[in-house]
C-alpha cells in the first residue's frame, strides 16, 4: 500500500460539534460487544457508541448472539420470549430472545440459538473457522429484524458492523419490503476490517433467502462464492469505516482487498469516522484494574505500575530501561512479520524490555514464547486473552508497539496516549490519523512513526524511541504530556455518526 506522510487529522482536540438533529432510534446489530464477548476492537466500539448516543438523547439498543461463553448470571441476562425467524427455503428457526442492560443503561437483546451459538468460540475454535458461519450470522441478522417486529421497537436506523451483520441492510431492502413496519428503516454498515469479508460457499445462498437475481457480481457473487460484506456494501443506505485515512485507503486497489471497485462506486456514501476511546474504562486516573493510579500532574503512579508489571511478568525490575508493550490479536494484519525479522538484532543492540499479551496465530504464540525463553528478564509473553493484563501493560509500559501492515483505526494507540505510553506505529489508516510524529527540533508529537513496511524501518524506529529515552528524557516527558492531552472521547465521533444517520434516513426515503 503506498503510504505517504500526511497532515494529521484535525479531529482530535477539535471543539465539540453541537448537533441539532432529531433524536433517533438506532439498533446496533453486531457479533461482539464488550464485556459480553470480545475478540478485538469491534467489541469496544459496539459497547461505547450506543452508550454515548444514549447520553446524547438517542434511543440506541443492541442485538447480539447469546454465545455459550457469556456468563448469564454475572450480566443479568434473562429470557424474554421465543421468536420465529423465517430463513430461505421455507426454514423456520425458533430462537430464544433474552435481555440485559449494558453499563450506561443500553438495552441489549441476545439471540439464543444453541445449534449456532452454543460453542466455545465466536467465529472459530482450535479446529479453525466454523464451516457454517454464513448460516450462523445470516440467522443473527434476520433475527434482529424479527426482534424489532415482535417488540414494536421500530428503529430509524439499523447499524450493522462488518461481515457478520452485513446482511442486515440486505434484509431491510429485500424482505417484506412494502408491508413491513421496517420499510422506512435506514441502514448503515460500518467496515471495521476489510480483511475479513465473510466469503463462503454458494451453497449457503438459498438459506439467506433473497432472490436469485442478487447472486450477481455487484452484490453477493465473488468468484462463484458469496461475499457477505460485498452484499452489504451494495444494499446499505450509508457506509462508514473507522478512520478518515482508512476511508481513503479502501477505495484504492490494494487497500480495498478486492472490494475497491464496489466501494469506489459508493464513494459518495462512504464516510471515515475515527473511533473514540472510552475513558470510562481507559483512564489512568480512575482505572480500577491497574496497580496504581496517576495523572499528567503526577506520574509517580506510572512508575509503580511499571515495577508491578515487571514483577508480574517476570521481567527484571529496571526503572531505567524503556519497556515496550504489545497487546494484540496475533494476526498477519498486525505486522508481526516485521518484528520477527528485527527483534533478535534489536534486543542484541539496544537496552530495552518487551511485554507481550496476545493470542491467535499459533506460530506467533510459539515465537513470542521462544523469544521470552531466549531473553529471560528482557522479554515476557502471556499467551491468552486478559482484559486486566491489557490495562496493566497500557499503564506499565513506556512505549506501545503497533507495526501494523494495515490498521483501519486501532484503539490501543489511543488508550496508550491516555496512559502516557508513547505509541510506536506504522503510519497507516487510523494509526496515521491519531499519532503525531515526534519532532526532535520542537519536542512536539505524541509518538514515533515509520512509513515503509520493512523490518529495517521498524528497527530504526524502535532505536529512535530507545535513544530518545536515554538521551533526551526531557523530550520523553514532553511527549507524554502531549499524548495525555489528546482527547479521543466518543462524543466527537457520535456527532459525525448522527450526521451519517440523517443522510441514511434521507437516502432511504428517496429509495422507498
Ligand atoms: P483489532 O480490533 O484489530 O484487534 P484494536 O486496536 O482496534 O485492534 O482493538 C483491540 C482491542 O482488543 C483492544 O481493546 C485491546 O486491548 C484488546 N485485545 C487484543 N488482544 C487482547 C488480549 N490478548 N487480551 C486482552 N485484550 C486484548
Ligand atoms: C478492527 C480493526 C481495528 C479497529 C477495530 C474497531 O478490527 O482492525 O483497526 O480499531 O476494528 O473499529
Amino acid at each position: 500500500m503506498p503510504i505517504s506522510p500526511r497532515a494529521r487529522s484535525p479531529r482530535p482536540g477539535a471543539p465539540r460539534k453541537r448537533t441539532t438533529a432529531p433524536k433517533r432510534k438506532v439498533l446496533f446489530v453486531a457479533s461482539e460487544c464488550a464485556p459480553y464477548a470480545k475478540v478485538g476492537g469491534l467489541a469496544d466500539v459496539v459497547a461505547a457508541l450506543p452508550k454515548t448516543l444514549r447520553r446524547m438523547g438517542h434511543d440506541a439498543r443492541i442485538v447480539l448472539p447469546l454465545y455459550a461463553s457469556m456468563d448469564r448470571t454475572q450480566y443479568g441476562i434473562r429470557f424474554l420470549r421465543s421468536a420465529c425467524v423465517h430463513m430461505g427455503k421455507g426454514e423456520e428457526q425458533w430462537i430464544g430472545v433474552h435481555g440485559a442492560s449494558l453499563d450506561g443503561g443500553v438495552p441489549v437483546w441476545f439471540v439464543e440459538y444453541d445449534r449456532f451459538f452454543g460453542r466455545p468460540g465466536l467465529y472459530d475454535d482450535a479446529g479453525g473457522e466454523y464451516g457454517d458461519n454464513a448460516f450462523r450470522f445470516a440467522l443473527l441478522s434476520k433475527a434482529a429484524l424479527q426482534i424489532c417486529k415482535d417488540s414494536g421497537f421500530i428503529p430509524d436506523v439499523m447499524h450493522a458492523h462488518d461481515w457478520p451483520t452485513a446482511l442486515v441492510p440486505v434484509f431491510l431492502k429485500t424482505w417484506d419490503r412494502v408491508l413491513s413496519p421496517l420499510s422506512a428503516t435506514a441502514s448503515v454498515l460500518t467496515i471495521h476490517n476489510i480483511g475479513y469479508q465473510g466469503v463462503y460457499h454458494a451453497s449457503a445462498f438459498p438459506y439467506i433467502g433473497v432472490g436469485g437475481e442478487h447472486f450477481a457480481p455487484d452484490r453477493f457473487e465473488d468468484h462463484g462464492k458469496i461475499n457477505l460484506l460485498k452484499a452489504g456494501i451494495f444494499f446499505a443506505d450509508a457506509l462508514t469505516t473507522v478512520s478518515p485515512g482508512h476511508a481513503r485507503e479502501i477505495v484504492e486497489p490494494v487497500g480495498g482487498m478486492g472490494l475497491a471497485p464496489r466501494l469506489d462506486a459508493r464513494r459518495a456514501d462512504l464516510t471515515g469516522i475515527l473511533n473514540g476511546a472510552d475513558y470510562d474504562h481507559w483512564n489512568p486516573e480512575t482505572d480500577p484494574l491497574i496497580p496504581a493510579r496517576y495523572s499528567a500532574r503526577d506520574l509517580s503512579g506510572k512508575g509503580a505500575c511499571k515495577a508491578a508489571l515487571q514483577r508480574r511478568m517476570g521481567l527484571a525490575e529496571r526503572p531505567d530501561w524503556p519497556l515496550f508493550g504489545i497487546v494484540s490479536r496475533f494476526a498477519p494484519q498486525k505486522g508481526f512479520g516485521l518484528l520477527v525479522e528485527c527483534l533478535q538484532a534489536a534486543l542484541g543492540q539496544m537496552a530495552f524490555q518487551l511485554a507481550v499479551l496476545g493470542t491467535g496465530d499459533p506460530w506467533m504464540e510459539n515465537y513470542f514464547g521462544g523469544l521470552a525463553a531466549a531473553w529471560p528478564g528482557r522479554v515476557a509473553c502471556h499467551v491468552g486473552f486478559s482484559n486486566e493484563l491489557s490495562h496493566w501493560i497500557e499503564a506499565g509500559s513506556d512505549f506501545f508497539l503497533m507495526p501494523s501492515l494495515y490498521e483501519p483505526c486501532g484503539l490501543n494507540q489511543m488508550y496508550s496516549m491516555k496512559y502516557a505510553t508513547l505509541p510506536v506505529v506504522r503510519a497507516t489508516g487510523g494509526l496515521d490519523d491519531t499519532v503525531e510524529n515526534y519532532d526532535e527540533a520542537t519536542d512536539g508529537g505524541t509518538g514515533f512513526k515509520f512509513w515503509q513496511p520493512t523490518a529495517s524501518a521498524l528497527q530504526n524506529t524502535i532505536g529512535w524511541a530507545v535513544s530518545t529515552w536515554f538521551d533526551r528524557p526531557r523530550h520523553i516527558a514532553r511527549l507524554r504530556r502531549n499524548a495525555m492531552r489528546e482527547d479521543f472521547s466518543w462524543e466527537h465521533a457520535v456527532a459525525e455518526y448522527v450526521n451519517v444517520y440523517e443522510r441514511a434516513i434521507a437516502a432511504r426515503r428517496l429509495s422507498a
